[in-house]
C-alpha cells in the first residue's frame, strides 16, 4: 500500500482512532450488505417490509423470519483479518472506538474492547411494547412467528434500528464525542447513505481529523476524505496497519 508520508506521520501521531465501519466490514465474513449491485439485500428485498416498525405490526412472522435466516448467515460468519487488524490497532493507540452500523457483533469476536453499536446487535432479543431486552432463551415461535415476551405477551422482536427508528441514544452520543476527539477515522464498509450515522466521518473531518476511506466502490464522501483507498476491507486494513509501523 502506497501511504504519503505526511499521512503516514498523522497516522503514526495519532492518539485517538475510530473506526467507523458499514456492511462492507462484513462482507469478507459471509455476511451480505445492503446496497451492492449483485448481492446486496435490498436487490432482493425491500426494506419497508422487513425492517420498519409497521412491517413487523403487519406481518410479524415475516420479519421474523427473515431475521432467522440472517441470523443464521451471521452465526456462521467468523471475522477476517480486517477484523482483527482494528482489534490490534486498538492495543496500540491509547483511545481506539469502534463506531459500527453492523449488528453481526464481529469486532467483539475479533477482541475489539470499545464497540459501539449503533445500530443494535442482531443476537439480541427486545419486547416491541416494553422495549426491555429478553434475556430468556426464547423458544421458536409457532408456525414462525414471533415468540412473546414471557412478561406482557407482546411479540419478541430483534434489537436492530429500523427505518424510522431512533439510535441506542448512548450508543449515539458516545460516537459523536469520539468522532469530536479524533486525530484519526477511518470510514470502511460503509455506502454513507444512511443517516444519522452517515454524518460521523464529516464530524470529524470537520474537527480536524484525517479520514481514510475503505471501500471497493466511490461513494458521497471520497471526495471530502483524506484519502480514500479502492479496494476491500481484509486485505487493507492489515496493510494498513503494517504500513503504520
Ligand atoms: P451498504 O450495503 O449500504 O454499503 C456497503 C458498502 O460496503 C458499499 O459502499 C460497498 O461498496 C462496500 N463494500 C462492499 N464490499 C466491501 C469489502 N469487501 N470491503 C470494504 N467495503 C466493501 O451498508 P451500510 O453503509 O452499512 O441499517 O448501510 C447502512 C445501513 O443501511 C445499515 O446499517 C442498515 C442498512 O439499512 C439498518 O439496518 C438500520
Amino acid at each position: 500500500m502506497e501511504l504519503d508520508e505526511e499521512i503516514r506521520e498523522r497516522l503514526r501521531r495519532a492518539r485517538s482512532v475510530v473506526a467507523f465501519t458499514g456492511a462492507g466490514m462484513s462482507a469478507e465474513s459471509g455476511v451480505p450488505t445492503f446496497r451492492d449491485a449483485q448481492t446486496g439485500l435490498w436487490q432482493r428485498y425491500d426494506p419497508a417490509d422487513l425492517a420498519t416498525p409497521e412491517a413487523f405490526e403487519r406481518d410479524p412472522g415475516l420479519v421474523w423470519r427473515w431475521y432467522s435466516w440472517r441470523r443464521e448467515r451471521v452465526a456462521a460468519a467468523a471475522p477476517h483479518a480486517g477484523h482483527r487488524a482494528l482489534a490490534e490497532w486498538e492495543q496500540r493507540v491509547p483511545a481506539f472506538v469502534v463506531a459500527t452500523q453492523n449488528v453481526d457483533g464481529l469486532h467483539q469476536q475479533a477482541g475489539s474492547g470499545r464497540v459501539l453499536e449503533l445500530h443494535g446487535n442482531i443476537h439480541r432479543n427486545i419486547c416491541s411494547a416494553e422495549r426491555g431486552v429478553v434475556t430468556e432463551p426464547v423458544p421458536a415461535g409457532a408456525d414462525d412467528q414471533p415468540p412473546r415476551c414471557p412478561q406482557c405477551a407482546a411479540p419478541v422482536r430483534p434489537d436492530v434500528v429500523w427505518f424510522g427508528e431512533a439510535l441506542p441514544e448512548q450508543a449515539w452520543q458516545a460516537a459523536i464525542r469520539a468522532a469530536g476527539e479524533a486525530d484519526v477515522l477511518l470510514s470502511i464498509g460503509t455506502s454513507g447513505l444512511v443517516q444519522p450515522a452517515a454524518s460521523i466521518p464529516l464530524m470529524a473531518l470537520e474537527q480536524g481529523a484525517a479520514v481514510i476511506e475503505i471501500n471497493p466502490e466511490p461513494t458521497p464522501i471520497t471526495e471530502r476524505v483524506t484519502v480514500s483507498f479502492r479496494g476491500p476491507a481484509a486485505e487493507l486494513l492489515p496493510q494498513l496497519l503494517a504500513a503504520v509501523g
